[in-house]
């Protein structure tokens, strides 16, 4: 196999439209750009992600995306090894546009194409910065996903844990919502709850003491809901209620994690590890934090990405894409989006009424 692998990424599935050229000398990745559009200002007065729009963003940008990506790399599309492109989880109308486009380059170009899992993508992302060695404990916090899997290697994943109902960032996204602290929710709410004093409101943790490390938020946002309604426009109460809401947050993933951990050294004999902590929530600075001390504590190693990498971005597509590639995967054309694609195919399905855990 080439020694150098030069490939670009391409990520579309929710509302960034992303590329980015990593190029593998054989030891490890260099990002030589990492170009993001982010859609915050078609959205923001929906106050969420609309499919369409998102799309039509995708499509009027994705050329000037790339084309920005491959400038300032300073490569020529004649020297890329290979495409990839996510292919999901996420909006299909959105994930098509990539897909497609990412397609059409790798079958003009004559290069393999690699169909890349978004969450495989964060949940690799660390290994864009430093050496990780596997196994390690994965907690995945994004705004559709929240979940624990011990990632054993390139494309070996066991998901020990997952929300039952409403994923992390989601929560955060809502409550910021129901609090009108802008949009985007998880970072704006981050930003007002300093200024909140996070012991005033006593808010649930379901599911706290039971259900291993298997998550729930849908309970706490419709305390956070009440709650609000009560307080109307008090400024103040508000702050509060958003510091009280992120503390909640941090004590459930305090007592998840440690459940994590253990279950973790059980399934594999292995006490000293790496817990990397991914995905668009990632960036939250009180949980970092939070976590890091509970791994100090729990003798584990906490690994963030930095802020760049912990949202969407396509630096994270191409490294999944060049590991795919290298370890296993040929060319994947015929592969087509999809809403739904679990890192562990095996691992049951966790919603919908009646469950019980
Ligand atoms: O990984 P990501 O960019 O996209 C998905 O794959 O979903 O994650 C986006 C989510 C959003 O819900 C956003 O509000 C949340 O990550 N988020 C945060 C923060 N920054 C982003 N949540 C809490 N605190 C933050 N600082
Ligand atoms: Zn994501």
């Amino acid at each position: 196999m080439k020694k150098k692998l030069t490939f670009l990424g391409i990520e579309t599935s929710c509302d960034e439209t992303a590329a980015s050229i990593v190029i593998y000398d054989n030891k490890k990745p260099h990002v030589i750009s990492n170009i993001i559009s982010s859609q915050i200002k078609e959205h923001k007065r929906f106050g969420g992600v609309v499919p369409e729009l998102a799309a039509r963003s995708h499509m009027q940008n994705i050329d000037f995306i790339i084309n920005e990506a491959l400038r300032k790399g300073g490569v020529h599309l004649k020297n890329i090894d290979g495409i990839a492109a996510t292919a999901g989880p996420g909006l299909t109308v959105c994930l098509n546009v990539g897909l497609n486009i990412g397609k059409s380059l790798a079958a003009f170009l004559e290069k393999p194409f690699i169909a890349v899992n978004h969450l495989e993508g964060h949940a690799l992302s660390p290994g864009l910065e430093k050496k990780i060695k596997f196994p390690y404990l994965l907690l995945l916090i994004s705004g559709g996903h929240s979940q624990y899997i011990i990632v054993k290697g390139v494309g070996r994943y066991k998901q020990i844990g997952t929300t039952i109902d409403d994923a992390l960032g989601e929560a955060f996204d809502k409550t910021a919502k129901i609090l009108d602290l802008g949009y985007p929710g998880g970072p704006n709410l981050e930003i007002k709850a300093k200024k909140g004093d996070e012991n005033f409101f006593i808010l649930p943790r379901p599911i706290l003491n039971r259900g291993g490390c298997n998550l729930s938020f849908a309970g706490l946002k419709t305390a956070v809901l009440r709650e609000a309604q009560k307080i109307k426009k008090d400024k103040r109460l508000k702050l509060n209620l958003a510091a009280s809401f992120q503390k909640t947050v941090i004590d459930i993933l305090k007592k998840k994690t440690s459940v994590a951990i253990e279950q973790f050294r059980d399934l594999t004999k292995k006490n000293s590890a790496d817990l990397i902590v991914a995905g668009g929530v990632a960036a939250n600075e009180k949980i970092k934090e939070a976590l890091s001390e509970l791994c100090r504590n729990k003798k584990i190693n906490p690994i963030f990405p930095s802020k760049e990498f912990c949202g969407d971005n396509a630096a994270m597509i191409a490294w999944a894409g060049i590991q795919n590639f290298k370890f296993r995967k040929g060319n994947q054309l015929n592969v087509t989006a999809k809403s739904r694609w679990p890192l562990d195919s095996k691992a049951p399905f966790m919603k919908g009424p009646g469950l019980k855990i």
